[in-house]
């Protein structure tokens, strides 16, 4: 358990680094302020974040030292971020601005669908792998580059939800999510992104699951039968 690890193995805690720290205040705000539409499975989803994340901020948890890394899907990056300053989310996307030198991107599995490395990388800043460690709860960014299309897939024992921060998303071509919007994909449900041709989108995560399959998330995806 990390919480057992001394402070010789974790030198750094979030308290070092107070933007990273305004960074899951503001996560926390989204899922507290945000409406669930009526859903009781949403509000059962935002409650459940917002308590392991809160847990989290009471632990002062430990910081990762972890190199920073780009993908060319970054190239977006700032025009993401300078959308994504006229909505609701905008403190969120004024904090990722203050970090953003220091996100790691990644494509996070070894098979890239053809064309889909330019279009789309994602960070994870806090989950067992770091920056901010914690075992109960992932949370991350995704960056789609205009006109994406994110393949079929599921997380399996995984509770995932989106926050459109910036740019226009449809879920498996049901609805238009916008920025503010939240999307639960609950364990094994198939979900395929596809974004808007003008503009890129910037989503954030969170999965919530056990530590046994947060620390290995599983994901699959599904291949489509073709009409
Ligand atoms: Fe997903």
């Amino acid at each position: 358990m990390v919480d057992c690890l001394d402070d010789t193995s974790f030198p750094y805690r979030l308290r070092h680094f107070p933007d990273w720290q305004y960074l899951l205040r503001e996560v926390y705000n989204l899922y507290r302020f945000s409406s669930a539409g009526g859903s009781s499975q949403i509000r059962s989803h935002q409650k459940e974040v917002r308590h392991r994340l809160s847990r989290l901020l009471n632990n002062d948890p430990p910081m990762k030292q972890i190199q920073a890394s780009e993908k060319p899907v970054c190239a977006h990056l700032s025009r993401a971020l300078d959308s994504g300053r006229s909505y609701s989310t905008a403190p969120l996307a004024r904090v990722i601005e203050r970090i953003r030198d220091q996100l790691y991107w990644e494509f996070g599995y070894e098979k890239m669908s053809p064309g889909l490395s330019d279009k789309f990388a994602f960070s994870e800043f806090m989950g067992p792998k770091g920056p901010i460690v914690s075992e109960e709860l992932i949370l991350g960014l995704v960056l789609f580059a205009p006109g994406t299309t994110y393949p079929t897939h599921n997380h399996q024992d995984i509770s995932e939800s989106y926050f459109c921060l910036s740019g226009a998303i449809s879920e498996n071509d049901v609805g238009v999510y916008a920025p503010g919007s939240l999307i639960l994909n609950p364990p094994e449900h198939p979900h395929r992104i596809t974004t808007s041709d003008q503009e890129p989108s910037l989503l954030a995560y969170a999965w919530v699951g056990s530590p046994e399959k947060l620390v290995n998330p599983k994901m699959a995806f599904i291949r489509q039968r073709s009409k």
